[in-house]
């Protein structure tokens, strides 16, 4: 069988993601809580899995950017891949060559265009057609953000109730609401503690966990009724309640951890200024110091030159909602 090319854009929660459901199969990956995200036009990555006829015992390969990467991080595509070797009975060992539209440096790369790349290219490269509820349940098992990459725009994806995670799934929300997150840097390097350790430390540790996952469902509602009246102000409150309560969950961890820099503090500070100035923006954060602004398109450049002149950021981009994951070639 040839090569299969995918790319799949990043997406941000707007209502977050954070802690798997207790007693859960490990390898399903099952989240705690649904999550609300938008697919972003920017950022994104571009995956081709090439199946090889390899010698017994001739392992996957896994090029990131131009390099070879660490065994870690190739094992968790060589367990991805197992998936499709065990459907399709089909054992071949994969070359798999990824290029992230953002530098991984910059901390903004993500496993949710990266699973969901590797979703798409992956299963045609074996010859299965799968439908996207399908596809998104499969890039979950690879990172549940990824889950939501297969789709365009808004989206859900179902926390689910079933054991053998079926009910776990994506689906786009389709909404009136355009808008623009503005993606403000405010740090570099690799974040320290990862989403998968942090929510596992979060859901173990942190008495506010249990908070975190009862008062979730309602902030969900919320989502989706600002997304149905195409409301931003609603959609901005619960969105930036969310994250605040995500973060709060992971101060009261033990030991405590936090993603903020001193700039992505700036950042938040200048968001609220800017709302007492009647600019509709709200922000969110995800595992790592940048900060997201949601606004309307017409108030991005308001937003965006008054976020640049925020001492110690990095750099700005405009992101408008993009299109779903899709076969390049
Ligand atoms: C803070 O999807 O990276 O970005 O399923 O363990 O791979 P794993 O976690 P991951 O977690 C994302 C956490 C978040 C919020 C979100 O995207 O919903």
């Amino acid at each position: 069988m040839p090569a299969v090319t995918a790319y799949a854009h990043t997406n941000i929660a707007l209502v977050k993601y954070w802690g798997k459901r207790p007693g859960a199969v490990a390898g399903l990956n099952l989240p705690a809580v649904g999550s609300i995200s938008l697919t972003l036009d920017r950022f994104g990555t571009e995956t081709t899995v090439e199946p090889i006829d390899a010698d017994d015992g001739a392992a996957d390969s896994f090029t990131l950017d131009g390099v070879e990467v660490s065994a870690a991080e190739a094992a968790k595509v060589s367990v991805f891949l197992d998936r499709l070797r065990r459907l399709t009975g089909d054992t071949r060992k994969a070359r798999v060559t990824s290029r992230n539209d953002v530098p991984t440096a910059a901390g903004l790369a993500s496993s949710a265009s990266a699973f969901a790349a590797l979703a798409l290219a992956a299963s045609r490269a074996w010859g299965v057609t799968l439908d996207d509820k399908a596809l998104s349940r499969l890039a979950r098992q690879g990172s549940g953000s990824a889950a939501r990459s297969i789709f365009g725009g808004f989206v859900l994806l179902h926390r689910g109730e079933l054991d053998t995670g079926d009910d776990c799934f994506a689906e786009a929300l389709p909404s009136s609401l355009d808008v623009r997150l503005v993606v403000v840097r405010c740090g570099e390097g690799k974040k320290e503690t990862g989403s998968t350790d942090g929510m596992e430390l979060t859901s173990q540790t942190s008495p506010y966990f249990a908070p975190w996952v009862e008062t979730h469902p309602k902030d969900l509602v919320d989502a989706r009724d600002a997304l149905a009246a195409a409301d931003l102000p609603k959609l901005g409150e619960v969105m930036e309640h969310s994250t605040l309560k995500m973060h709060a969950t992971t101060l009261a961890a033990r030991p405590g951890f936090f993603y903020f820099q001193p700039t992505t503090i700036a950042v938040l500070q200048e968001v609220r200024r800017l709302r007492a100035h009647g600019i509709g923006c709200w922000a969110t954060m995800d595992a790592g110091p940048h900060v997201k602004v949601l606004c309307a398109p017409a108030d991005a450049p308001a937003v965006t030159d008054a976020v640049s002149a925020v001492v110690g950021v990095r750099g700005v981009d405009v992101a408008a909602p993009g299109p779903a994951a899709r076969v390049l070639s």
